[in-house]
């Protein structure tokens, strides 16, 4: 519990950008984060709480106190025989991909779908993390915060979260003003295999799983395609989608499909959600490197909603990429991209 200076958060944010924090400290529980709270040099400071660092994008040094969260802890710790379902509660600092695999070792389901989400199970519910047909807020039970005001613990059901796409109340209202220190799931007894989305049936297919996949069968599938389509940030540095899929109103989209008829759409509540990285591609910046020698940064070359890291860029140079991206595909198609990653 440590309080360091002028840390350097390189080893602590998936896009690999050299930056230092002020003040750097990690908290194993609840106590411990109080107990940094208290101290004058963090309580004078802005405070960033910090899990897996894999959708921050940093811009400058961050002058105040990064706080990385090691609240650990998996346990089942009810069992509700007549919903068929039990209760998980994860401590915000286990690694979200440990505690899928922790629920697929326990027979419980619900979260195939979600595996190899990197980051922490505290960040989950920070943006409602969302794959492959499924979203924290399916299988969302409570989750346990400390206000960074007052040290005092409070409990957040479903309803005072807020979730959205991408989105929940600690993105918007309750900005900076919790940090999560423990997250309960109600996971399912009897399998439950979701595979509407399209991709895993055809991968379920090609890895020869006949009839009614397993969760494992279906977790196995999702890393399968996660694997083929987005790069490894221990091999190049990235977020994952740097933007929202943007959503049109349908008189829009009829425009646009009549200019452009094989543009997807997906249609949602009150409109058409756009693949942004469609938008992307179709504006030319797929594959695109920037930077000195053979690039730095630039977009991936097989998921244009992936802007990528190869090595001595900046924050600021991934940003001007963003701006330009938002610019091009605002002109083109009259649709304004918002940034998914949070920008420091
Ligand atoms: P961090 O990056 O450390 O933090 C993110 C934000 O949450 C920051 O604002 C931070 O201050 C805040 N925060 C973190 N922990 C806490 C806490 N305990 N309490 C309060 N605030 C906190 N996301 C998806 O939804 N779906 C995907 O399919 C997906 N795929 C990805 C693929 C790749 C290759 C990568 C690199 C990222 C992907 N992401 C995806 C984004 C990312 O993994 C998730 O947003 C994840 O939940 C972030 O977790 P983290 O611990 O790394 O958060
Ligand atoms: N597409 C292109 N070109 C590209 C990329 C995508 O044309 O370069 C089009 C294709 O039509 C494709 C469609 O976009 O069918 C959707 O692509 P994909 O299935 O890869 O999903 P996505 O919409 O790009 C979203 C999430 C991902 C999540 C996947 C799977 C957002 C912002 N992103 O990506 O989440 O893993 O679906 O469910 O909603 C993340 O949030 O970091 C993330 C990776």
């Amino acid at each position: 519990m440590l309080l360091e200076e002028n840390v350097s958060l390189r080893p602590y944010n998936t896009f690999g950008l050299d930056v230092t924090a002020r003040y750097f400290a990690c908290f194993a529980s609840a106590d411990e984060l109080r107990e940094l709270l208290q101290l004058p040099q963090v309580q004078a400071a802005d405070k960033l709480i910090l899990g897996g660092g894999s959708n921050v994008l940093f811009t400058q040094n961050y002058a105040g106190a990064v706080l990385k969260n090691e609240v650990m802890g998996l346990e089942i710790i009810a069992e509700d025989p007549e919903t068929g379902t039990a209760l998980v509660r994860a401590g915000a600092g286990e690694g979200w991909h440990g505690f899928v695999e922790y629920a697929l070792g326990q027979n419980l389901s619900g979260l195939e779908n979600l595996s190899l989400i990197p980051g922490t199970v505290g960040a989950a519910p920070l943006q409602n993390i969302g794959a492959y047909g499924a979203e924290l807020r399916d299988t969302f039970e409570r989750l346990e915060a400390v206000e960074i005001a007052t040290g005092l613990l409070r409990i957040f059901g479903t309803d005072a979260c807020g979730f959205g796409y991408r989105e929940s109340v600690f993105k918007k209202e309750l900005k900076g003003q919790y940090v999560v220190t423990a997250v309960v799931l109600r996971l399912h007894r009897t399998p439950r295999p979701n595979v509407r989305y399209g991709a895993i049936a055809e991968t379920l297919a090609a890895l020869g799983v006949a009839g009614e996949p397993t969760p494992h069968d279906v977790s196995r599938a999702v890393v399968h395609i996660r694997r083929s389509k987005l790069p490894d940030p221990a091999v190049v540095g990235n977020a994952g989608s740097f933007f929202k899929n943007p959503e049109v109103s349908q008189a829009k989209f009829d425009v646009l499909k009549a200019q452009y008829p094989e543009m997807p759409g997906y249609l949602v509540p009150g409109g058409v959600k756009v693949p942004a990285g469609w938008l992307i591609e179709k504006a030319g910046f797929k594959g695109l490197r920037r930077g000195a020698g053979a690039g730095t940064h630039g977009v991936h070359d097989r998921q244009a909603l992936v802007l990528v890291h190869h090595g001595g860029a900046t924050g600021r140079d991934i940003e001007a990429l963003a701006h330009d991206i938002i610019a091009a595909v605002g002109q083109q198609f009259g649709i304004e991209l918002h940034a998914e990653v949070n920008i420091l």
